[in-house]
């Protein structure tokens, strides 16, 4: 028997079906198990990217597979194309409800190298500005949608620290701030804001690392001793998106594996 034939002894809906989403860095990784999933559960996909190629692979496999996607160029560092990118979504789907904000990048530098600034200022615009930039270009439409929700894509650094990693560190930590000023001011609208805090996952963003690497930090550092899958953060993701989320508002949630738990 499926849940719509039963008699209904709660009234939440865990459906997104036909509701519009947009994703932000989804042609990769997270951004796009998230858009995959999404469509898998019927939602009306905005998958943009700064990566146009991307773009088109994901919505192709997405419409392949029998879901609803149209694909952006978007890059979150530009202004005018997140606003003219957000209302042209919201035109084509006949509104928006829930925001994804998932694009990144990995960045490191030492505090002390001469040119720090260059690392830490691509890092606080694309990882940190860029959500802002999204929120309010989409704000108009998610206060006219029958539900809206908000989700941002942060770390476990946004938590805790890793050497070298203090621009990208600082923009997380802003993600977590950001997230929990956002629920307390848009909480009387009825428009959750809640984010994600991804632990050690296989995409683009760690590739570069070993598999030997991989193996030796995830049985160190976490509970579960792997790395982590997008499709598993996606999840959660999905989770703070549904209509029935509707009390869950500026909560921070790792999903690390227990790498924020583990001390020994
Ligand atoms: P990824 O590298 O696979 O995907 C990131 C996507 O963001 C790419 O498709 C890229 O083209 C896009 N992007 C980069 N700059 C952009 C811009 N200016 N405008 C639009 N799109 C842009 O990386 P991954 O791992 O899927 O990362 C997703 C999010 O998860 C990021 O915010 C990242 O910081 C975060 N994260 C990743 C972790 C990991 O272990 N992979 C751990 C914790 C957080």
């Amino acid at each position: 028997m499926s849940s719509s034939e039963m008699n209904g002894l709660s009234s939440l809906s865990r459906s997104v079906r036909g509701v519009p989403v947009l994703i932000t860095g989804a042609a990769s990784g997270m951004g796009r198990a998230t858009a995959n999933l999404f469509a898998d559960q019927g939602a009306t996909v905005a998958v943009t990217d700064i990566n146009t190629s991307g773009v088109d692979r994901v919505v192709a496999d997405i419409t392949a597979a029998g879901g609803t996607a149209t694909g952006w160029r978007l890059d979150v560092s530009d202004d005018d194309g997140v606003t003219r990118v957000v209302d042209e979504v919201a035109a084509t789907f006949g509104g928006l409800a829930i925001l994804v904000n998932n694009a990144g990048i990995a960045t490191f530098a030492a505090i002390g190298d001469p040119d720090y600034m260059e690392t830490w200022v691509p890092a606080i615009e694309v990882l940190l500005t860029a959500q802002v930039r999204m929120v309010r270009a989409a704000l108009p439409h998610l206060r006219a949608a029958p539900f809206a929700r908000i989700v941002n894509i942060a770390s476990t650094e946004g938590w805790g620290a890793t050497r070298f990693a203090s621009p990208y560190t600082a923009a997380k930590h802003g993600v977590v701030g950001l997230t929990k000023s956002l629920a307390v001011e848009l909480g009387p609208e009825q428009i959750t804001v809640n984010c994600v805090c991804p632990g050690p996952i296989d995409t683009a963003m760690t590739a570069s690392i070993s598999d030997e690497d991989k193996a030796v930090f995830a049985k160190r550092r976490t509970a579960l001793g792997r790395y982590g899958s997008a499709e598993e953060v996606a999840h959660a993701t999905l989770n703070f998106a549904l209509p029935s989320a509707s009390y869950m508002t500026g909560c921070i949630l790792p999903v690390d594996g227990g790498l924020l738990v583990r001390n020994a």
